[in-house]
């Protein structure tokens, strides 16, 4: 009887999964939706084109270009965009993305809903500021072992608006094993007076298509897209403290904002806690110098976690939670922001922190670099 179960579930599963495949094989190649209009908010002049990409794809193949960090895989939630007929109904893969008031208010993800008939979608005016940009590549600097310092000069348009904490998408080209293009967000390091160039960090992930690229095959003169700028990471208006944390390339982000500060001579205390594993993953420190000359109230506290720190270190020492809770406890922080950049982990932790001395949600900005 057992035996019988086992078997028809076996027969069952197997019937099932090839049907999935014989699908996937006939959407791919059989299906042909041909020409459908997506019109944009309310334009008279819909855009006319081949059914059967991504949304965010067909966007982008007619220079219309969505917020997205993860490059298609339905795992930032950035691409979002109302739309409000032709979508059919919220996928398995957009629904644990989106919240029920963005549900009931025709929220989708981008990405994952396939133009299939005519669409009627709403996008936000500032969106139609991210560009594609033409750029060679001038310098590639490195900053620590596995972190490069890349500067994209902008051949087409040559110059670029944007808000210092903003992020652009780059894309590799193909490579050994590696033949699909993936686009990843990089945050700008470079200051936002600066419109030729764009200064990225990256930091090698191992195993990882776009990092591996810029590591290993990238060269100066060499010519490579990015689209941008994008994000909502940015200095906001207020008289309180700054607040920053960041890890890693989360450097980057934190840079362009505290070069927005010193050119604009924000006069607000600006404290930026610095968190690496060991000495040789701590780099920019001339360019702090610098900022505590520039900046009229500044302070670097870099702490190093690793076991094996020697005595040399006079630093501080731990996970950054721990220099933060200390400068947040026992003082007013009812006007102080925080602004976050790195690993989610990190990210999260120090969340906890600041929460737990007084900064409301509202007052805590960040990026994580998932
Ligand atoms: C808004 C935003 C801004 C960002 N800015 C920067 C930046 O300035 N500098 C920078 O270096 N990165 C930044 N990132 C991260 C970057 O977008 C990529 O995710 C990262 O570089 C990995 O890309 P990859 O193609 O090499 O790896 P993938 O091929 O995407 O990943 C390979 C594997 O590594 C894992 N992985 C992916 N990212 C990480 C990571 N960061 N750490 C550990 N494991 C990972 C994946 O889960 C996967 O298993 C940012 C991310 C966001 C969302
Ligand atoms: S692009 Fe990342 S979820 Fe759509």
């Amino acid at each position: 009887m057992g035996e019988k179960i086992i078997i028809t579930v076996a027969a069952m599963s197997a019937i099932s999964g090839t049907l999935a495949i014989l699908l996937v094989i006939a959407e791919r190649f059989l299906a042909n939706y041909g020409e459908v209009k997506i019109s944009i908010n309310d334009e008279a002049k819909p855009l006319v084109l081949q059914g059967g990409t991504s949304l965010l794809s067909a966007l982008s193949s007619q220079k219309i270009f969505l917020p997205s960090a993860c490059g298609g895989r339905g795992t930032c939630a950035y691409c979002k965009c109302k739309i409000l007929s032709g979508a059919g109904t919220i996928l398995p893969t957009e629904a644990p993305l989106l919240t029920p008031f963005e549900i009931k208010n025709n929220i989708r993800l981008a990405c994952q809903v396939k133009v299939k008939q005519d669409l009627q979608i709403e996008i936000p005016e500032e969106l139609f500021n991210i560009k594609e940009f033409e750029t060679e590549v001038t310098l590639i600097q490195d900053l620590t072992y596995d972190i490069k310092l890349v500067r994209f000069q902008l051949l087409n348009p040559t110059e670029i608006n944007f808000k210092a904490g903003q992020y652009v998408q780059l894309q590799n080209n193909p490579y050994e094993k590696v033949k699909e293009r993936a686009s990843r967000a990089y945050s700008i390091a470079s200051p936002n007076y600066e419109k030729n160039y764009v200064d990225l960090m990256i930091r090698l992930v191992p195993e990882g298509i776009v990092t591996t690229w810029v590591h290993k095959y990238l060269k100066e003169k060499d010519r490579v897209t990015l689209v941008g700028p994008m994000g909502d990471f940015h200095l906001r208006d207020g008289d309180g403290e700054i607040i920053c944390v960041a890890g890693g390339s989360g450097m980057a982000p934190i840079v362009a904002l505290l070069a927005e500060i010193a050119s604009k001579k924000i006069p607000r205390k600006v404290v930026y806690f610095f968190g690496a594993v060991t000495a040789k993953d701590l780099f920019y420190l001339q360019e702090m110098e610098e900022f505590t000359k520039q900046i009229i109230d500044f302070t670097f506290i870099p702490a190093l976690s690793g076991a094996n720190v020697g005595d040399e270190w006079k630093g501080e020492r731990g996970l950054i939670t721990v220099p933060l809770a200390n400068h947040l406890q026992e003082k007013d922080n009812s006007k102080t922001q925080a602004y976050m950049c790195g690993s989610p982990g990190m990210i999260k932790a120090c969340n906890i922190v600041l929460q737990k001395y007084g900064l409301s949600e509202d007052r805590i900005f960040y990026d994580p670099f998932s």
